[in-house]
């Protein structure tokens, strides 16, 4: 059976191609997901992938990649740096997950630069733009690889 991924977008990112390219890039969302779910299948990976604009809807995405998935893959969006109530969550269903930022959270404002998911997540990518989000399927393949031999 494959390996299978829940990748979860979190608030305004709905908005990708319009919203600041400067950090965010000209790429819609959906030619995001595309890019994903292509690079998934190059990888034998079964991938699912879930937006809200609700941080209710992100911790349900959060709880029902505990019946299916073997890791997570999140961009929480802001929530990421305040959301307890997401960090509680994948602390709670002990997944490994990668969390990936399309822009330099670290060279910008400074309410951005403090991750709260951080300390519960394997490791995160951050600036790379959408490449972040194949590099982490690729590394959560490897993670989870690794961890059943
Ligand atoms: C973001 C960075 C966050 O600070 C911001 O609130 C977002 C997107 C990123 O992908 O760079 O919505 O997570």
């Amino acid at each position: 059976m494959s390996m299978r991924i829940s990748v979860i977008h979190g608030p305004n990112l709905n908005l990708l191609g319009a919203r600041q390219p400067e950090f965010y890039g000209s790429d819609s969302l959906d030619e995001v997901n595309r890019r994903i779910k292509r690079r998934g299948e190059e990888l034998g990976l079964d991938v699912r992938i879930l937006w809200s604009n609700h941080e209710g809807e992100i911790i349900d995405a959060i709880h029902d990649a505990r019946e299916w998935a073997d890791a997570i893959i999140i961009n929480p969006g802001a929530l990421t740096h305040y959301s307890y109530s997401v960090r509680d969550a994948l602390t709670a269903v002990r997944l490994p997950a990668i969390e990936v930022h399309l822009s330099n959270i670290h060279a910008r404002e400074e309410f951005r630069r403090h991750s709260v998911v951080s300390p519960v997540v394997i490791g995160q990518i951050v600036g790379l733009g959408s490449l972040g989000y194949l590099l982490a399927l690729e590394a959560i393949q490897r993670i989870v690889d690794a961890s059943h031999t």
